[in-house]
């Protein structure tokens, strides 16, 4: 089946009981077991729900994987990916990631005594370089948040592969539609479900995938011992989210190049990052790996802090907050908000400068969204 139909219906079988074609919210804590140890599969809902299940089959579907395992939150997967990891092992992560994600690294997986290095994502070599004998994981983003670059997975994974390290990528700004790491040779994939999976900026969530049934078994038994399992509520609006994803891929994205190659020509613009952009440092190589460039795009204004305070507070239909891949376009900050977990120095250091605005397209009309820069620039 392709992607689009297997959005729809894989692990949402309609419902035994009553026929119902959408898969039910099954709200309840606990089930009733005939004897004990009798039971249909489901003994209480950390462990698992059945509303869970169909969104964790559904998605590790679209990621080619064989296992899905949900999350209360995209830094709660990331947490159960990293928890594959003990003190004294050692993690190489790329430069540039979300800033929970740094943070996480820094303020909490450090504290359980494992190693961190950070590989420059413009240079893969850098990654070779970092290799120690007790590597055990690599992680990435790509694209990056919130610079857009791209690192080449096959490559990563061809390392990891020859040293048995796993390789585990963060698939939340290009989603599945667009690109598929298990397919490049990455060990596990993980999602912020918060973005574009859901897709309408109405819950927290995430997920973690894998064809690996070692490393499933692991985060599995992680997911129930922690506890940090999102709600059947949660995850039937997920569910519901990328029923749509494929419609709503297209649209951010055909909305994405049409402002980018309007905003590469502004004279208010200092800088673009927008990998659907020939002019995009690594754009050949995000044609090789992804089938699309998604919705994001940043940009650097001209004249600094005091032309980007007054450029957000001039826009209208780009609103002001956190998060990104929602059906609503969202302007950001990301010193102050998404990476204000960084120092000022660290930012710098990763290239994210104090002019930098960072985009989250929406699939209202194009020319609307035009205008609404246009605006917000003059
Ligand atoms: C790339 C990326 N990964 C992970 C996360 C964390 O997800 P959540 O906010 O759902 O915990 C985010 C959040 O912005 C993100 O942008």
């Amino acid at each position: 089946m392709e992607f689009e139909t297997r959005a729809i219906h894989e692990g949402q079988n309609p419902d035994p009981t009553t026929g119902a074609v959408i898969t039910p919210i099954y709200q309840t804590s606990t089930y009733q077991q005939e004897a004990i140890g009798e039971h249909k599969g489901y003994e209480y809902s950390r462990t698992g729900n059945p509303t869970r299940k169909a969104l964790e089959e559904a998605l590790a579907s679209l990621e080619g994987g064989e296992y899905g395992l949900a999350f209360a939150s995209g830094v709660a997967a990331t947490m159960a990916v990293f928890n594959l990891l003990e003190g004294g092992d050692h993690l190489i992560a790329g430069d540039e990631l979300y800033g929970g994600t740094y943070r996480l690294l820094e303020k909490v997986l450090r504290r359980s005594g494992v190693e961190v290095t950070y590989a420059d994502v413009d240079d893969i070599d850098t990654f070779s370089k970092a290799l120690q004998k007790k590597t055990k994981m690599i992680w990435v983003e790509t694209p990056t948040n919130p610079l857009l670059k791209i690192i080449d997975i096959r490559k990563l994974a061809d390392m990891a592969k020859r040293k048995d390290i796993i390789l585990a990528v963060d698939n939340t700004f290009a989603t599945p539609y667009f690109q598929r790491p298990l397919e490049c040779g990455a060990d596990v994939v993980a999602h912020s479900t918060t973005k574009y999976l859901s897709g309408h900026s109405d819950i927290i969530g995430g997920i973690a995938i894998t064809s690996n049934e070692r490393i499933y078994r692991q985060v599995q038994f992680y997911q129930n011992a922690a506890g940090a399992v999102p709600g059947p509520w949660d995850s039937w609006l997920v569910l519901r989210g990328i029923k749509t994803l494929a419609v709503r891929m297209r649209e951010h994205e055909k909305n994405a190049l049409y402002l980018a190659e309007y905003l590469e020509r502004h004279p208010q613009i200092e800088r673009i990052y927008y990998p659907g952009l020939p002019s995009h440092e690594q754009h050949q190589l995000a044609k090789k790996q992804m089938t699309g460039f998604g919705g994001m795009i940043s940009v650097e204004l001209r004249g600094g802090f005091q032309h980007v305070e007054k450029f957000v507070s001039r826009l209208r239909l780009f609103l002001l907050a956190e998060s990104l891949g929602g059906v609503e376009s969202l302007v950001c900050y990301p010193p102050r908000m998404t990476h204000s977990a960084l120092s000022r120095d660290e930012r710098i250091k990763r290239g994210i400068r104090d002019n930098l605005v960072r985009l989250s397209v929406g699939i209202e009309n194009k020319i609307d969204l035009k205008e609404d820069l246009q605006n917000a620039l003059s």
